[in-house]
């Protein structure tokens, strides 16, 4: 309140109405109060006028009641006076300690060793010597004259301690978190009892600012805070998010396992190649094509790389793929992105047992790897404590009988009727049966009808495909894959079944004509297999910056 509201308060009749006042009122007719105690609050000497819940008039306070209304206000006003006075010295003692500590100049030791720069990661092993670390302030706390900064520079964390001094510079007193600052000294294991990041910190004696961030409402901790903002609001906000330890060791993970993916095929033999994204063929039907303007005629987002990693047989021999696909896909489900990371291979002269096998150890390979990174298997661990890799072989389900499966479950469609061949299987019945069975299922052989044109008939039924779907618990599909048909007039057939002109696919086609074989191959959504391993509700968490129904930015 400021003083000519104060003033102004000191000479009105103050108003209470106990049913409908507010203790924020100003006490006016129009702005009732609700306590006389809030009344008196205002001003000790008001003559109050109360209203009863069940009166229609003021009427002025009783005496006995305006007598002990005054004292317990009085007491509050006192007090909030004490408060507010020892927050004045409080405020001034700081004030002046910021005023002291802009004089103290701190300089480097010019008898110590010159310092040298390393990363975080590089810490252990230059324990003992002189160091410099750049890097962004994560964490701080004040004690006892010293000031712990957890500092993160992306190749890890470590605990500096300023002291003496150091703790008392105009700067090192309004640090702020996510400033970034260069910390100077040598690195030390801490003793038994103590515990910090690779348990040990470093002892600073010297330390600069670089850029400072901001404090107050715009701290870093104010932008990001998750219980308080929407999740609109935390995507719009993904460039300080991604600043925190979770999505950083998400995105690490993220890295360790494209990694692992590629060791993987190395391993196998498949070589790796890098189709475009900008195209003019289908590959999973074009209700899910984006397209734009190329040159002044249409072009497309790849939505697949499969069809151009299959001419690479001829040339290459097996081959494999880490490109973004893109599907204008109008569900908003927590497992569809718009783009998406995928991990695409194709193998040559094999049959459906082949690829299945095939899947399983790619998969499997990649899970070992990983888990058995020194960094990226602890922040599994951390991320799904209860993560258990697969066991071969992966259980077999064909599509006929999981809609028994279904069926006999009470695993219903949408409508609440009950599944028939036939049926596409809905996201969330597939991911019902998948968690029931709690295990890694290959879902094989779906109706040719709910297939794409490339997927090859099985011999023994024509109705269905040699097509698989790897369905994790958790998460569901992960994995799409198929033998392709190696027959010309078949593939003509597949286009003519799709309703898609041969025409733009004369290159596809031609792999028929010029020496076919025997092949299959998968995609694997990486943001879906890491969303299984770490965890995760939504893909989203996985992506960087993700894409899905209206959103495109940051
Ligand atoms: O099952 P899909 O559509 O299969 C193909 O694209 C094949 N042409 C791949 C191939 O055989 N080379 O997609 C394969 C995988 C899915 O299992 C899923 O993991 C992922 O890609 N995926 C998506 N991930 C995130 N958002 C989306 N909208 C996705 N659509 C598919």
């Amino acid at each position: 309140m400021d003083e000519t509201s104060t003033s102004l308060a000191r000479l009105a009749i103050l108003h209470v109405d106990e049913s409908n006042g507010s203790d924020e009122g100003d006490g006016s007719i129009r702005n009732p109060l609700k306590s006389a105690l809030a009344a008196y609050t205002l001003n000790l000497d008001a003559q109050v006028l109360t209203r009863k819940a069940e009166e229609n008039e003021y009427k002025e306070i009783s005496a006995s009641g305006s007598k002990k209304t005054k004292k317990l206000a009085e007491v509050r006003v006192n007090k909030a006076k004490k408060q507010q006075e020892e927050l004045r010295i409080q405020q001034e003692a700081q004030q002046r300690k910021l005023d002291e500590a802009k004089a103290i100049e701190i300089h480097q030791d010019k008898s110590l060793p010159l310092a040298r720069k390393i990363k975080i990661r590089d810490s252990i092993a230059s324990r003992g010597q002189r160091i410099k670390i750049f890097g962004w302030l994560h964490s701080l706390r004040s004690q006892k004259g010293l000031i712990f900064i957890d500092l993160r520079d992306g190749t890890g964390y470590i605990q500096c301690v300023l002291s003496g001094q150091l703790a008392q510079t105009y700067d090192a007193l309004t640090l702020t978190l996510e400033t970034t600052i260069a910390v100077y000294g040598v690195v030390a294991a801490l003793p038994e009892g103590k515990s910090a990041f690779d348990n040990h910190e470093l002892k600073a004696d010297f330390f600069e600012v670089i850029g400072k961030a901001p404090g107050g409402e715009d701290a870093f901790l104010n932008v990001v805070a998750e219980d308080s903002k929407k999740l609109d609001y935390l995507l719009d906000q993904r460039h300080l998010v991604l600043r925190r330890e979770t999505e950083a060791s998400l995105f690490k993970v993220r890295a360790a396992v494209l990694k692992a993916f590629r060791q993987s095929y190395d391993e196998l033999g498949l070589l790796e190649v890098t189709p475009p994204c900008m195209v003019q063929t289908q590959v999973e039907g074009g209700g899910t094509l984006f397209e734009f303007n190329y040159y002044g005629k249409s072009a497309y987002l790849t939505q697949s790389s499969q069809l151009y990693l299959e001419t690479c047989l001829p040339s290459l021999g097996d081959v494999f793929c880490v490109q973004e696909s893109f599907r204008a896909e109008k569900s908003m489900t927590r497992r569809h992105l718009s783009e998406y990371t995928h991990v695409e291979a194709e193998i040559g002269f094999v049959v459906f047992e082949d690829l299945l096998v095939h899947i399983e150890e790619v998969i499997c390979r990649t899970i070992t790897t990983v888990l058995s990174d020194p960094y990226a298997g602890p922040m599994i661990a951390k991320l799904n404590p209860s993560f258990v890799p697969p066991t071969r072989p992966f259980m077999r389900l064909e599509y006929k009988d999981a809609i028994t499966y279904l069926n006999e479950h009470h695993i219903l469609k949408e409508d609440g009727s009950e599944h028939e061949f036939g049926d596409d299987i809905a996201e969330a019945a597939e991911r019902a049966m998948t968690d029931q069975i709690g295990l890694p299922i290959f879902l094989t052989r779906f109706p040719v009808e709910i297939k794409s044109f490339y997927m090859k008939k099985c011999e023994d039924d024509r109705r269905v495909t040699e097509s698989v779907d790897v369905l994790m618990p958790g998460v569901g599909e992960i994995t799409g894959g198929s033998m392709r048909i190696d027959e010309y007039e078949e593939l003509l057939e597949g286009y003519a079944r799709e309703g898609i002109d041969p025409k733009p696919y004369y290159w596809y086609t031609d792999q028929r004509k010029y020496g076919t074989c025997s092949h299959g191959g998968y995609g694997l959504g990486l943001e879906r297999f890491l969303a299984w391993l770490c965890d995760r509700f939504t893909v989203r968490d996985l992506s960087l910056y993700p894409r899905f129904t209206e959103r495109c930015r940051p």
